[in-house]
């Protein structure tokens, strides 16, 4: 039986990792609130690594969420930020059925009802007798690369059944092959390509990871400005691949007791990257 302190650390858990609002997070935020507010179905697509899935995570308040709603799980304390979701994050199994995403997603949208139903009790205004009313307005797939003919049917009478806005996310390609489902494709209405980061913003984003290295950030300085666009070229862009080369960059400057960042620093770390880099 979990005692009140484990209940209490897992909500008081820090998110995964540190969320920067980029403007391409700003453009993901815009499409989801257009397929909200239109009902509409959405497909966003992006390279791997790109940032798709933590922008999802974060536009829906995932961290919030996410372990309130498996059914077993002990009862946690409701903060009162619930009472502002409206949004469910679903990621589909490898080896996804139908039957799954009929009794999972409606399961989800009971329970988030519930919560923001009795979050509206505890700041004391009024609630509906019987059954929660609807709360659910988005419901975000992730993986949808993983989705059958089968499966996007059901998805399909979801959406249909609910007046609900419904965003894809996968991989370049997936508005391709979801073209030729053609009752499916049909009720798409928007398209969202998720980009990889502008040099501009890598700069900006990389002026946080100095701050959290304990560096000066000096983009006018020769050297700094030779690591910065060594990172640049390096990643291109990728979210992924820029955290796996900080860190290995940490490692090598704390191993070396090095105060600044250097283009052969940078180097260093890229041969330490076994995979993804270019
Ligand atoms: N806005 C952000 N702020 C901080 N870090 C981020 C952000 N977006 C992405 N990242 C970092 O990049 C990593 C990869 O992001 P994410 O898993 O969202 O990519 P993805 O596009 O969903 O990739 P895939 O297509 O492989 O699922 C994250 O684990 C995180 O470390
Ligand atoms: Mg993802």
């Amino acid at each position: 039986m979990p005692t009140h302190e484990m209940m209490q650390a897992q909500v008081c858990r820090p998110p995964l990792a540190e969320f920067i609002v980029t403007k391409e997070y700003k453009r993901f935020a815009e499409f989801c609130d257009a397929c909200r507010r239109e009902r509409y179905i959405g497909l966003c697509y992006g390279a791997a690594g790109a940032g798709k899935t933590l922008s999802a995570r974060h536009y829906a308040r995932w961290d919030l969420l996410e372990h309130r709603l498996p059914r077993n799980r002990p009862y946690l304390p409701l903060p009162p930020e619930i009472a502002g979701c409206r949004t469910l994050l679903y990621t589909p199994e490898v080896l996804n059925t139908p039957r799954q995403i009929k009794q999972e997603i409606p399961e989800m949208q009971l329970m988030l009802n519930r919560f923001v139903e009795e979050v509206t009790h505890q700041r004391g205004e009024p609630v509906s007798f019987g059954l929660p009313p609807n709360r659910l307005e988005l419901l975000i797939v992730d993986e949808a690369d993983r989705l059958k003919l089968s499966t996007l049917e059901q998805l399909r009478d979801l959406y249909d059944r609910n007046q609900l806005g419904l965003v894809l996310i996968g991989m370049p390609g997936l508005e391709k092959r979801l073209s030729r489902y053609p009752q499916f494709y049909s009720r798409v209405g928007f398209l969202h390509t998720f980009r990889l980061l502008s040099p501009t913003e890598m700069q900006f984003v990389l002026q946080q990871h100095w701050q959290e290295l304990g560096l000066a950030f000096k983009p006018d300085d020769f050297t700094d400005a030779e690591a910065i666009s060594a990172i640049i070229r390096i990643t291109g862009g990728n979210f992924r691949l820029l955290n796996r080369l900080l860190k290995q960059i940490a490692r090598i400057l704390q191993v070396n007791g090095l105060t600044f960042m250097t283009a052969e620093v940078v180097e260093a770390a890229r041969e330490c990257l076994v995979i993804g880099t270019r």
